[in-house]
């Protein structure tokens, strides 16, 4: 699939088909988002993969803050990876002090862009995804054991989409752009 193609046509999937995504499959989509750029190309970027379907259904259950769409969506989804990054690298010096007056937003800015590289390569690979930015943190740590260190970024909601959904309307280029020559 062509680059522009895959950017315009990848859609969030909120409704997944019911079969499952395996191991190799999550593998080969982060075979491909571990090349996704990182401060200093320091990759802070963790995937954590949950194929399993009772402990996804417990996340779904207890892990969305009571947001049940978000609940829903991830029963429906045969897999949920939940994106991680390790704290206090992206955008800090190795004594700890911040590089930038941004602080902590370069950690943020790596895991979005690692998201999106993660989703359009499933996108390439016949895969629908779903970023949740609604999740109960403490929870989903303690579910997944997460490590000390490691902040959850976004829920990523994995499988074969079962609708087709048109792109929700985008401002005008010209809108978003300024040109100056
Ligand atoms: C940071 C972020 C958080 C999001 N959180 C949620 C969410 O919790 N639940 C949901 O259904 N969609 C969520 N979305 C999906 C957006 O609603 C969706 O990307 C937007 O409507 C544009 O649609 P498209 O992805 O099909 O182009 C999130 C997207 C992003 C980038």
């Amino acid at each position: 699939m062509e680059a522009l193609q895959n950017i315009r046509e990848r859609r969030s999937i909120r409704q997944y088909k019911d079969i499952p995504v395996t191991a190799e499959q999550i593998t080969q989509i982060v075979e491909a988002a571990r090349f996704a750029p990182t401060w200093k190309n320091s990759q802070t970027v963790r995937y954590h993969a949950v194929l399993d379907k009772a402990l996804k259904d417990r996340i779904a259950a207890e892990g969305t803050l009571n947001f049940s769409k978000n609940g829903s969506n991830i029963r429906s989804a045969a897999a949920l990876v939940v994106l991680t990054t390790v704290d206090g690298i992206a955008g800090y010096e190795p004594d700890g002090s911040p590089t930038t007056t941004k602080g902590a937003h370069w950690q943020s800015f790596d895991a979005g862009i690692a998201c999106q590289t993660f989703c359009l390569a499933a996108h390439d690979l016949g895969l629908g995804t779903l970023i949740m930015g609604i999740f109960d943190e403490p929870k989903i740590r303690e579910l997944l054991r997460i490590p000390d260190g490691e902040s959850i970024s976004a829920l990523i909601a994995v499988g074969y989409a079962d609708t087709a959904p048109n792109a929700p309307k985008r401002k005008e280029t010209s809108e978003l752009l300024q040109i100056i020559e």
